[in-house]
């Protein structure tokens, strides 16, 4: 059996496969109420129903204000909760763990006005952000806060708190993007502090298993960006915190483009460098179209689980394309009926 389709348990998250789908949004909630729809019934579905172990829901707003944009997901009311609890009930139903990545899109946000650490702009194209006052900063800890009980209240098995791509804990993080003089900006502690204030609120009340994205290069040439010494620092502060995986990514902090070569895997090294340095699970992310390449990054062990995002758009049936390309005889499509779909 491979290890990319044999099961994992970390803590008291047991999942039947390695495969996570990666969090993306899909900008579909037409009326602009933050309320899942018949179309993540079916589009999350699809995926479970092909066997994708975990699922993350897509980047969903702990506030109105910290949507990207008005078609985003929502977890700030109760109409919300109850219908995201049917979307958890029903892909349960179909076997995949379920997990949700809450957000506040901070200076990206494109229909409100934006708010960030400082007063700097992203690019040209987006508005200039208000810097936070310490009130408002505590408001958005307890809308993370309050949020993380509507998931739970839904039945996740999985809250990522949002820290990566430069949405708001990530513009914290950053000394690109926080130049702020108070206890939230200066040294790697301060622009740790928000995402430290959240992660151990939501640690005290959430019971399931807690993750954190983060973006592990600015790909800023300025010398300026946290190094990857200051991540492992971040990471074995969120270890202490309770965090349970990190899920590492790159980007989205500044609107530079990559400096490496963008081949399958080129963000897990970054991965494999918090391995090195913590003993929770570390996850990584990236082009990882290639079942051969996943199944090495896990057996070399360089990352604990594989994400995968695009390419689960593209071909909802990854897994049991996976399965046969790794001569994987162990797979068991959903049911019976679709062991017979499957060309032998
Ligand atoms: C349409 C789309 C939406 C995305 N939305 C999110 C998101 O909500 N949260 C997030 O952390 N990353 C988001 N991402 C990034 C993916 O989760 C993933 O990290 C990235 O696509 C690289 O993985 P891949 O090469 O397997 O696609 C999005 C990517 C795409 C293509």
């Amino acid at each position: 059996m491979s290890l990319l389709l044999s099961p994992i348990t970390i803590g008291n998250l047991s999942l039947k496969n390695r495969v996570v789908m990666s969090p993306m949004c899909m900008y579909e909630v037409k009326k602009e109420d933050g309320i899942v729809t018949p179309f993540h019934f079916a589009h999350y579905g699809a995926r479970a129903i092909a066997n994708v172990g975990l699922i993350i829901i897509e980047a969903t707003a702990v506030q109105p204000d910290g949507r990207i944009t008005k078609h985003d997901l929502g977890l700030w009311n109760d109409k919300q909760t109850e219908k995201f609890s049917q979307l958890v009930d029903s892909l349960h139903y179909l076997g995949s763990k379920v997990g949700v990545q809450l957000a506040h899109a901070g200076r990206k946000a494109v229909d409100a006005q934006p708010v960030a650490p400082s007063a700097i702009a992203f690019n040209a194209s987006l508005r200039t952000p208000q810097a936070l006052s310490v009130d408002e900063i505590k408001q958005i800890r307890a809308d993370f806060v309050a949020a993380s009980k509507r998931a739970q209240q839904a039945g996740v098995d999985v809250i990522e708190i949002h820290g990566a791509h430069g949405y708001l804990i990530s513009e914290f993080l950053s000394p690109l993007s926080n130049q702020r003089n108070d206890e939230y900006g200066g040294s790697l502690a301060n622009r740790y502090r928000l995402l430290h204030e959240i992660a151990t609120d939501i640690r005290a009340q959430f019971s399931g298993s807690l993750w954190v994205r983060l973006s592990l290069s600015d790909y800023d040439q300025s010398g300026k960006q946290n190094s990857i010494a200051d991540w492992q620092q971040v990471c074995q502060w969120l270890e202490r915190d309770g965090i349970d995986v990190i899920d590492v990514s790159t980007g989205g902090v500044m609107d530079y483009a990559p400096d490496l070569p963008l081949h399958g895997g080129y963000q897990t090294p970054f991965a494999t460098a918090i391995k090195q340095a913590v003993n929770i699970p570390v996850t990584t992310v990236g082009l990882l179209d290639s079942p051969d390449l996943a199944e090495y990054i896990l057996q070399t062990k360089q990352a604990d689980l594989i994400l995968e995002g695009r390419v689960l758009l593209r071909n909802i049936n990854w897994l049991a394309d996976a399965a046969k390309q790794l001569h994987d005889h162990d797979y068991q499509p959903f049911n019976n009926s679709y062991q017979r779909g499957q060309l032998k």
